[in-house]
């Protein structure tokens, strides 16, 4: 009896040591790769400095590629706030918990900025993922997508964050989780392929070949439409833009694009081009309700019509995809808290994105909320909320927000 104890003691000791190199080793290997440089060329290009090229970069910027919507600094809201950084990504609960992460300063100041990055190595950093040395740049920003910009696109990017004032701001640092670096060392988390070939860009038209180029890579409509693995962020194509299998948490919101395939029951198979082009540019569905600034509709405001119509050819050209995606859900003050606190998660939410932080404007309006509700009694601000401002982009909430949050909302806004 005692012998075979300890033969099976000795068995498990082996095992048990086994098991013990392996993890030392894993967690060495880690530990020395995860952060390895690849070796890889930067492109030779050269932004063009004129303003009809800034002017297209500024476009992409803050109308179609949504860069500002992580590049501001922690706790802005909308397009042309500085664009110095420091927006805090709290990637922990999502998947196995990837840790912190931080916009950088995409300003030209040449310490904390991009001021001495080459134009090359800024599109490299945009299309294929990869920093100045060659560390992967973590995939929160999606260079996937950003891959099949033309160089002419990249290049007006590039030349409109020339033409910003730099400002000096060092970014914190990421705090990578040891999972994160796992992915990263074991290549399941890794850059994009070196861009070889210059993409061919269809001429732009409301055709479905133009709203290809314009959905996959001239804006975010992919990335956030399309499903992806919780465990490792990789998208799931075979189901494109089928919708998000779980809600990721917001401020104020726990959300997901939702399905937007053709399928008739679980995505828009049942709306008309009109209905489509009126939700993206007044951020209104076909049943009233106003969807979420998460949803960039905002920025979409300021597309033209062709634009939209290219997109929705391009959509109504893919698979239906049969998946219901989970419905945004309100959270924190937002969803239980009293007054101006629950206001203050309502504004965040729905309002922020067009009237800036403390309601002082925005680069999609210069009216300054603070002032035009002084000129009016709660009542009456609660209408104009309820009822939008035709000749505006100001949507009316009526058929998405109750009374009491309304309310809420003109409580918060007589805070300032
Ligand atoms: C969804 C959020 C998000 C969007 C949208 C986004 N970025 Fe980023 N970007 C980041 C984060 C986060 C980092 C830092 C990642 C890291 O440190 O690994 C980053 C890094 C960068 C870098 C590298 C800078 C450096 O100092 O390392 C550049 C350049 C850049 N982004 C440009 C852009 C441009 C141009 C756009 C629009 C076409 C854009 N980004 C859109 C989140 C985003
Ligand atoms: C940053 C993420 C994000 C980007 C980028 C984005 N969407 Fe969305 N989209 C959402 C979310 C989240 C919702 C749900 C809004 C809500 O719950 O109120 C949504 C809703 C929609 C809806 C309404 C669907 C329905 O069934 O109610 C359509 C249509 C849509 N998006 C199309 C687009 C198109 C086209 C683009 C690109 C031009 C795009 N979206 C870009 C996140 C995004
Ligand atoms: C798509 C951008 C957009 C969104 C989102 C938006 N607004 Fe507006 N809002 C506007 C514009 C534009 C005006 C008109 C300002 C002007 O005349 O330039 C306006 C006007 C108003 C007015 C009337 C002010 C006056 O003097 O007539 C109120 C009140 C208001 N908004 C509150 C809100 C609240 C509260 C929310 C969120 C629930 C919100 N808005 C969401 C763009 C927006």
């Amino acid at each position: 009896m005692n012998k075979w104890l300890r033969r099976i003691l000795k068995g498990v000791g082996i095992v048990v040591g086994v098991l013990v190199v392996l993890v030392i080793g894993l967690v060495t290997y880690v530990q020395l790769t995860w952060d390895r440089p690849v070796s890889r060329a930067v492109p030779q290009m050269t932004a063009p400095t004129d303003a009809e090229t800034v002017a297209r970069g500024e476009y992409l910027y803050n109308y179609t590629q949504i860069c500002w919507f992580c590049h501001g600094s922690e706790g802005s809201h909308s397009p042309g706030e500085p664009q110095a950084g420091g927006r805090e990504f709290d990637a922990t609960d999502i998947g196995p918990g990837f840790g912190y992460l931080y916009g950088s300063n995409l300003t030209p100041d040449r310490e904390t900025g991009i001021g001495d990055w080459s134009d090359g190595e800024l599109v490299r950093a945009i299309r294929e993922g990869l920093d100045r040395e060659g560390h992967l740049i973590f995939p929160i920003m999606e260079a996937e997508w950003y891959r099949g910009m033309s160089d002419q696109d990249a290049l007006a990017l590039v030349a409109y964050l020339r033409s910003l004032p730099p400002v000096r701001n060092e970014v914190p640092a990421n705090q990578l989780s040891f999972a994160a670096k796992a992915l990263m060392a074991l290549g399941m988390i890794k850059p994009q392929p070196a861009v070889t070939e210059q993409a061919v860009v269809p001429p732009r038209g409301a055709t479905m070949e133009y709203g290809e180029y314009l959905t996959l890579h001239g804006s975010m409509c992919a990335g956030c439409h399309t499903p992806r693995s919780p465990n490792t962020g990789v998208y799931d194509m075979t189901r494109p833009f089928g919708g998000g299998d779980f809600l990721i948490a917001e401020e104020g919101v726990d959300t997901t694009g939702p399905n937007i395939t053709p399928d008739v029951t679980t995505g828009i198979g049942d709306w008309t081009q009109e209905q489509f082009v009126t939700a993206m540019r007044t951020g209104v569905r076909p049943d009233g309700t106003v969807m979420v600034t998460f949803m960039p509709w905002p920025v979409y405001t300021r597309w033209t019509e062709d634009d939209l119509r290219a997109v929705w050819l391009y959509l109504r050209s893919l698979e239906p995809v049969a998946h219901e995606a989970p419905a945004s859900v309100l959270t924190g003050q937002a969803a239980t808290g009293t007054g101006s606190a629950r206001g203050e998660g309502l504004y965040g939410v729905y309002c922020a994105t067009c009237h800036g932080g403390e309601g002082a404007g925005s680069l999609l309006t210069t009216m300054a909320l603070k002032d035009a509700g002084l000129g009016m009694d709660d009542t009456t601000l609660a209408r104009f909320i309820a009822e939008g401002l035709s000749g505006t982009s100001m949507p009316g909430y009526g058929k998405t927000l109750t009374e009491e949050q309304i309310a809420a909302l003109v409580a918060f806004i007589r805070t300032w």
